[in-house]
């Protein structure tokens, strides 16, 4: 058996994570995986139980697991709770605890759905890209300070570190990624202020000696942001920091017309992790429309990456080409003349495809 832990969070989390298990257990039937789903709390509904966002049994349980199922955490509920107990301290706990470095976000323009793009289609058609995104290093776990008083006045910092060995397994990441796709690779840095992106940019450069068949570009971060709306289709692999990776993400989200439709895959040293990148989506929870595309994805990368899997992976990105080409759409992509449909509605077209 492959024991999949299910970890529904908070808001959205429950419903699209729903979603995805009835998949999953669709696609079990189908092609004799043997799956064993088993469930825990994290984030705000962690909290909520056991005082904590995230319990070391919780922890242990994902790392003795074949792959972990990830909806989403936090909420305007948890707002005003102590920092360290923060729902979105579960996900820090479970990248830093399962060693996920390198998060995979992929992101394809779906043709069904190009005029729901705020880019104009001529623009955004056919932009097929993946950014491997640093996941357990820089600004996001270095030293801070909350709040400190120098000669009266308040403040507060953070701080970025990346040592080598961090650069270059991220960076591999990247270019093993690209070495599978078009075999072009864009390194996204700030090297014209920050050290630590040139630390970056100087390893980039080295490990690029040994990928020849790699076409390697460097670029600045504030030059990447305006390029992904001038120019998309120029990228194929994008490798970059915690921080970029996760602001860059988004807007990369944005172009493709919803947050809702992409799929990430976290990967490192243990059990391997996968969420939708929607987030909580308090102001939707529990309506029974939020769009379970990105989770149900999520769950085709789990298959792919962590049970090899490929045919069943396939299968589920097949039946949301299908099902979107049929005309089903959620409330927040819907148009005039479609078929508007709910969570539950969008899970059954998909799952009657498979
Ligand atoms: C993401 C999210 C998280 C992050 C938040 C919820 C802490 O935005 O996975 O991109 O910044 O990493
Ligand atoms: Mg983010």
């Amino acid at each position: 058996m492959k024991k999949i832990i299910v970890i529904p969070g908070d808001g959205i989390g429950k419903e699209i994570t729903d979603s995805a298990v009835a998949v999953l257990k669709k696609v079990d039937e189908k092609f004799n995986i043997g799956l064993e789903f088993e469930y825990r709390d994290a984030g705000g509904a962690s909290y909520d139980k056991y005082g904590e966002p995230l319990t070391a049994e919780t922890l242990e349980a994902c790392k003795a697991a074949d792959a972990v199922l990830f909806g989403a955490v936090g909420g305007p509920k948890w707002d005003n709770i102590e920092v360290s107990k923060r729902p979105e301290k579960a996900l820090f706990g479970l990248r830093k605890g399962l060693g996920l470095y390198g998060n995979l976000r992929p992101v394809k323009i779906y043709d069904a759905l190009i005029d729901g793009s705020p880019l104009k289609p001529e623009i955004v058609a056919g932009s097929d890209i993946l950014i491997v995104r640093e996941l357990v290093g820089g600004i996001y776990f270095g030293e801070r300070c909350e709040s400190e008083f120098v000669d009266g006045v308040e403040r507060a910092w953070d701080t970025e570190i990346y040592s080598v060995p961090e650069i270059e397994r991220i960076v591999k990441l990247g270019f093993e990624s690209a070495q599978k796709r078009r075999k072009k690779l864009t390194s996204v840095d700030k090297a014209n202020v920050l050290a630590s992106s040139r630390l970056w940019r100087r390893v980039v450069k080295e490990m690029a000696k040994n990928y020849p068949d790699v076409e390697l570009n460097l670029m600045y971060v504030d030059n990447c942001a305006a390029q992904l709306a001038i120019n998309p289709k120029q990228f194929d692999v994008i490798v970059t920091s915690n921080m970029f990776g996760d602001i860059l993400s988004d807007e990369f989200a944005a172009i493709g017309g919803s947050l809702g439709l992409l799929p990430s895959a976290s990967i490192g040293e243990l059990t391997s992790f996968f969420e939708s990148i929607s987030g909580s989506a308090p102001d939707i929870a529990g309506k029974n429309i939020a769009n379970p595309i990105g989770c149900i994805l999520s769950a085709a990368m789990l298959l792919r990456f962590s049970l090899k899997e490929e045919k069943a992976a396939h299968a589920v990105e097949m039946a949301v080409d299908k099902t979107l080409a049929d005309g089903f759409r959620t409330a927040e992509i819907y148009k005039d003349g479609l078929k508007k449909c709910s969570t539950t509605e969008m899970t059954q077209a998909i799952v009657d495809r498979i």
